[in-house]
């Protein structure tokens, strides 16, 4: 087997899809490890999850600097020093300035949970339901500077229930977000991603772009 593409996970909370990225890396024909995880806010359950697994941590605060910029240097030289080829935005609370994101041209992916382009932003369970689809789920994308929008590389599809609130939607929906993080990583780390004109093809057809869960 070739060499494993290395990853820098980026959090700001719990960290569920941080041990999802672990769990799956721990399969021997997954082609990818997680290098370093950063977390732009201290005492967070996704560094004590990174630190179980042994993977080296850094925590750079946005709050002690000035600019988003310098900032997001020393984001930049963590992820550089550690070897990173592919930053995942796993609950990352910061928006990215065009600069970073084009510094990293397609190797930041992040996890929404909706159906993007629907309901970009925070709050998606809630209005989901307010909103009355029949379906959410959840999406990994390529990141680009405006928030939640980029070529879109694979999603889930869950049924909203007319007894769901936005908690319950949410939990049904994580468990969806855990398997297709890792399978996202798998495929570009696979080489199986190209992007023309904005839009992702992968190659082959084995793997299915979509799942749909059954409702509860
Ligand atoms: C997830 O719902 C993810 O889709 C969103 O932020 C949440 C992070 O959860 N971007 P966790 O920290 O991975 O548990």
């Amino acid at each position: 087997m070739g060499t494993r593409m290395k990853l820098g996970v980026l959090i700001s909370g719990r960290g569920s899809n941080l041990q999802s990225i672990i769990n799956a890396s721990e399969a021997k024909d997954f082609p990818a490890d997680i290098n370093i995880v950063i977390a732009n806010i201290p005492n967070i359950n996704g560094l004590r999850i990174a630190k179980k697994a042994s993977i080296p941590t850094k925590i750079i605060k946005h709050e002690c600097y000035k600019e988003r910029e310098s900032f997001e240097d020393a984001i930049h030289s963590a992820l550089t020093k550690a070897g990173v080829d592919l930053i995942c935005l796993a609950g990352f609370m910061r928006i990215l300035t065009d600069t970073f994101v084009n510094r990293w041209s397609n190797k930041v992916i992040n996890i929404h949970p909706s159906l993007l382009p629907s309901f970009k932003g925070l709050n998606t369970h809630k209005r989901a339901i307010e909103a009355g689809v029949k379906f959410s789920g959840c999406t990994v994308h390529f990141v680009r500077p405006n928030m939640d929008e980029g070529p879109i590389i694979i999603q889930s599809v869950v049924a909203i229930q007319p007894k769901d609130t936005p908690d319950s939607l949410a939990s049904r929906i994580l468990a969806e977000e855990h398997k297709i993080y890792p399978l996202a990583i798998r495929l570009i780390a696979n080489d199986k991603i190209s992007i023309k004109n904005g839009l992702v093809k992968i190659k082959g057809s084995v793997t299915p772009q979509t799942t749909l869960t059954n409702p509860a």
